[in-house]
């Protein structure tokens, strides 16, 4: 995908990462490969830090593919933390399972594969963050949910939310596009979050519950 900033910046702030592990080499590797939308190691350490910050120690994501992210924060949480990964496709739930095996972080992952925003529907309010990687279509329908699954002072964040740019077109005709314009007007609007855009790869909302 291309950037949102300049592919020279871009390639600065991934040159300047600390090497990851064999486990997310591979993941990584993969992605790149088979053209997998991972959010990078970049936005992983974004990732990685919000949950150390506020001593998560229960994630659910929306939109695990193959467990890139998921592995991310299952390091962040800790051996008495939990991640919930969810998928639609059970071949990206397998391939994930493998690599959370190899990583020693497989006791700590709760596997979901079906609808995310059915299997979130049916949680208590009981999440200290809800990562939301979905398809964009969704992503107004993730809001009316996501809200009600978190704790006060959880992180509620979603990736692509400048989506290479084109959030700034006028009158935009894509609906993913119109999805995701409406999603961040909406999540900005909202009286019991306090909201921020990085703008880091694609662009990350990170809101935090009032
Ligand atoms: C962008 S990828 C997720 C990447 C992952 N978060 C990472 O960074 O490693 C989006 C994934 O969400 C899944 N997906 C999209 N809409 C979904 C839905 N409504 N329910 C479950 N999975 C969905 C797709 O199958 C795809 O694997």
């Amino acid at each position: 995908m291309q950037g949102i900033t300049e592919s020279a910046v871009d390639e600065y702030l991934l040159s300047i990462l600390p090497p990851r592990d064999s486990v997310l080499q591979e993941m990584e590797a993969q992605a790149a490969k088979r053209d997998i939308p991972i959010v990078g190691p970049a936005v992983g350490r974004v990732l990685f830090q919000y949950a150390r910050l506020i001593n998560a120690k229960k994630v659910f994501e929306l939109g695990s593919a193959i467990g890139y992210s998921t592995l991310w924060f299952a390091r962040a949480v800790g051996e008495d933390g939990e991640v919930f990964y969810t998928d639609g496709d059970p071949k990206n739930a397998d391939e994930a399972s493998g690599y959370f095996r190899r990583a020693g972080v497989a006791e700590r992952i709760h596997i979901g594969v079906g609808d995310a925003l059915e299997q979130l529907t049916q949680r208590q309010r009981e999440f200290d963050i809800i990562f939301n990687d979905v398809d964009k279509e969704y992503y107004p329908r993730v809001l009316d949910l996501a809200p009600n699954h978190l704790r006060r002072g959880g992180l509620f964040i979603t990736d692509n939310v400048l989506w290479s740019g084109r959030v700034t077109e006028q009158n935009a005709k894509d609906k993913d596009t119109r999805a995701i314009q409406e999603f961040n007007q909406r999540l900005y609007a909202m009286k019991d979050f306090f909201t921020t855009i990085l703008p880091l790869r694609d662009g990350l909302a990170v809101a935090v519950k009032a």
